[in-house]
């Protein structure tokens, strides 16, 4: 049976890594739901994903800020009317403004929220409203999220809270036959952890394409034998 996927934060980093995986391989997944803000990035993966279609998949693309919680209600009819049903849901798209303290702007903590674990939120609470029962659903935390870093305040609190929203998820979803399955990344060579870490040399560290890997076999039937309510995936 056909399955259809969508990713948040597509247009870089893992969600674009996570996208190619899942589009160049010969695989149930044949419909991809695609949502990032507008940019270079994501016109580029339309682009490619258009010119490199070996198995005739399709997508759509949404451009949205997932800061704007109003936004994703709005957008969530036309979700359901293209894709039919949403089968696995990666809840990528992270956000960080890293500052001490006492240096943390409230917006920045807002938008924080909004789009590392209220976004996540009000995509599932809206797809499960419409009916959509998902096979997975795939939330990425953050191992900030399971030791708070020094600097990272807004971030590691946003993820703390993801990894135990996602953990209730599990609970209350497993009776739909949904799995939930929370990631923490460590270091990984992305846009997002440049902004965490700027003098660090991203050829040291984990890659996009092997948290993609990850996620491809966390969504495949040997992955529904990995019960973990928060799996660490770093170098
Ligand atoms: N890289 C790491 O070391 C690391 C470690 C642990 C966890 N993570 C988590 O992994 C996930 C993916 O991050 P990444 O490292 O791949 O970073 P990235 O390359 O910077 O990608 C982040 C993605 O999130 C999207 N995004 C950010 N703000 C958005 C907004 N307001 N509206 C819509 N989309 C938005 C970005 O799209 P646009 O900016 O184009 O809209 C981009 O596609 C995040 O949840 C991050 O917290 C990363």
């Amino acid at each position: 049976m056909t399955k259809t996927m969508l990713v948040t934060g597509a247009s870089k980093g893992i969600g674009q890594a996570t996208v190619e995986r899942f589009w160049s391989a010969a695989n149930d997944f044949d419909t991809f739901v695609l949502l990032a803000r507008p940019s270079t990035e994501f016109e580029e993966l339309r682009a490619h994903l258009a010119e490199e279609n070996p198995h005739g998949k399709r997508f759509f693309f949404h451009e949205i800020d997932l800061n704007d919680l109003d936004a994703i209600r709005e957008l969530l009819p036309t979700l359901v009317t293209e894709a039919g049903s949403i089968d696995y849901l990666i809840n990528n798209a992270g956000f960080t403004a890293p500052a001490p303290i006492h240096e943390v702007r409230f917006d920045d903590f807002e938008r924080t929220m909004n789009v590392n674990l209220f976004a996540p939120f009000v995509l599932t609470q809206g797809l499960l409203h419409a009916g959509n029962r998902f096979e997975f659903i795939l939330n990425i935390a953050s191992t900030a999220g399971i030791n708070g870093r020094s600097g990272w305040l807004t971030y590691s609190a946003s993820k703390a809270a993801m990894i135990a929203m996602s953990q209730v998820m599990k609970e209350e979803l497993a009776i739909y036959g949904t799995r939930v399955v929370t990631i923490s990344p460590g270091r990984c060579a992305t846009a997002l952890r440049r902004t965490l870490a700027p003098d660090e040399d991203p050829s040291t560290i984990m890659q996009p394409e092997d948290v993609a890997g990850v996620i491809e076999l966390l969504a495949s039937d040997h992955g529904r034998f990995v019960d973990s309510q928060n799996l660490v995936v770093r170098l």
